[in-house]
Parts: structure tokens; sequence; C-alpha cells
């Protein structure tokens, strides 16, 4: 089954926080099937967390790996390292990583690639900053960054992407479920028409997904799932959306 809700929890986190977290989600989640659910804590936690999740059905994965295998790149992290390490996803191209670190569409196609070859699940981030969306140029700018992310030549055999809003992340509004969806369907058409050989797992939405937004989002047609940040820190409110999720879709 692929991953459909994922937990980001960026610069936050600690060994006791982990344990902490496990509980208060193994207290509240109420689903039997825990095999679409991940967590992608900082790099350095993924070996720990790993070793006390109860349930192996809960996957671990990276927010990020360097775009070389290996090399002088102090203060990087491989996505073999990842794997190495118990992770089992890798995100990619996340508007974080692209604003604060210069990320590239070129860079995350070579990230892309090498999570697919650490047999990690690869999921590309995307989406629109407010003055691209002002402009009317989500369409334009999501079909670049896809077919720039998904060069020519790439290994990829299996994807997931997250539609990510740039101006949702963080900000407490998230996107108009309606407006999620269509843009979900113009993602899926953009990869099947111009990626036909590759396996696109699902497309899931990311951007101030919370408790109180989680039904009408989640219950959209074309949205596969969540990647959540501010309200997966939470591990009960994070099984809480995954108790609606998994109502919702009848896991
Ligand atoms: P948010 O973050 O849920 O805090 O908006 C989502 C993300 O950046 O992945």
């Amino acid at each position: 089954m692929s991953l459909t809700l994922i937990a980001n929890w960026k610069l936050h986190g600690s060994k006791s926080f982990s344990r902490d977290w496990l509980n208060s989600f193994n207290d509240s989640y109420q689903g039997s099937s825990l095999s679409s659910i991940g967590i992608a804590p900082p790099s350095i936690f993924i070996d720990d967390l790993t070793k006390h999740i109860d349930n192996p059905g809960i996957s671990i994965g990276s927010q990020n790996v360097d775009h070389f295998p290996s090399g002088a790149r102090t203060g990087e992290i491989s996505a073999d390292m990842v794997a190495d390490a118990g992770g089992q996803f890798s995100l990619a191209g996340h508007s974080e990583r692209r604003i604060f670190f210069q990320e590239t569409n070129a860079d995350i196609a070579l990230k892309l690639d090498l999570i697919s070859e650490s047999s990690l699940i690869p999921i590309l981030c995307i989406g629109e900053s407010i003055d691209e969306k002002d402009q009317n140029k989500t369409e334009i700018i999501l079909e670049q960054q896809i077919i720039e992310s998904l060069s020519a030549g790439s290994k990829l055999q299996n994807l997931i992407i997250a539609y990510e809003p740039v101006w949702a992340i963080g900000s407490g509004s998230s996107a108009a479920p309606e407006e999620i969806n269509s843009i979900h369907k113009l993602i899926k058409d953009i990869v099947q028409s111009r990626f036909s050989a590759l396996d696109l797992q699902g497309v899931i939405y990311g951007g101030s997904v919370n408790i109180e937004n989680a039904f009408p989002i989640l219950e959209e047609e074309e949205v596969d799932g969540a990647l959540i940040g501010g309200a997966s820190l939470n591990g009960e409110e994070f099984a809480k959306i995954a108790n609606i999720f998994n109502e919702l879709k009848e896991l």
C-alpha cells in the first residue's frame, strides 16, 4: 500500500519527543492498519524512531536527501544512508528546501533518482507561491515543476506527489477543498500525459491541514492523503486525522 498520511516534523523533535508522540498516537489511533502512515522526523532520529515503533506498519522517512550519492559534501545525508538507518521514504523538493536552500528542479530530479535507487518511496513536493497564484500561473508552475523534476532518462518507476501551495504552508489557512481537488486532477492528468510509464501512487495535499479542516479536504475524490506539518507534532491530533481518513476511505 502507498503512503497516504505523512507527518513532517521539520526541525522539531528529540528522542523523548518521539516516545511521547508514539504514546499519544497509539492512545488515539483507532484503525487496524497502519501501513499507509509515514513519519518524517529530522534524519538524526530515524534510526531511534524505527526501533521504538511497536507496530512495524508505520513507515519512517526523511524530509530531504542530498542530490549526490556520496562525496565531499559536509553536513549532507544520502538516500542510501536514510535506507541504512531504516528509512522507507523520502520527501524531495519541499518548498522550504526550495526557498531556504535554493534547491532547483534539476537538483530535485537527481534526488528523486537517488531516492528511488535506494528503494525508498519518493515523494515529490510541488506548489505555487502566492504571487504565482495571483498571476494565475499555478498550472504552468506545477507543470514546470513536474516536468523538470521528472527529467528525461529518469529511473523513477513510482512516485507520490504532495501538492503544497507555498502560501498555505504554516499559514493556518488551507486551500479550499474544491480547489485542491481540481488541482490534484490537473496534476494526475499532467503525469499521465507526459510520463505514462510512471506509476503515480497518489497525490496528497499539504498546507495547514488540521483536525478542523481534515474532513472536507480528505473527502475530496482526488485527494489521496495529506502531508501534515504543524498539526503532526501532536501525536493525538495526527491520530485523529488518520481516524477521519480511515473512516472516509473505509480502510
Ligand atoms: P503545515 O506544513 O501543515 O504546517 O502547513 C505542511 C508541510 O510543510 O509539509
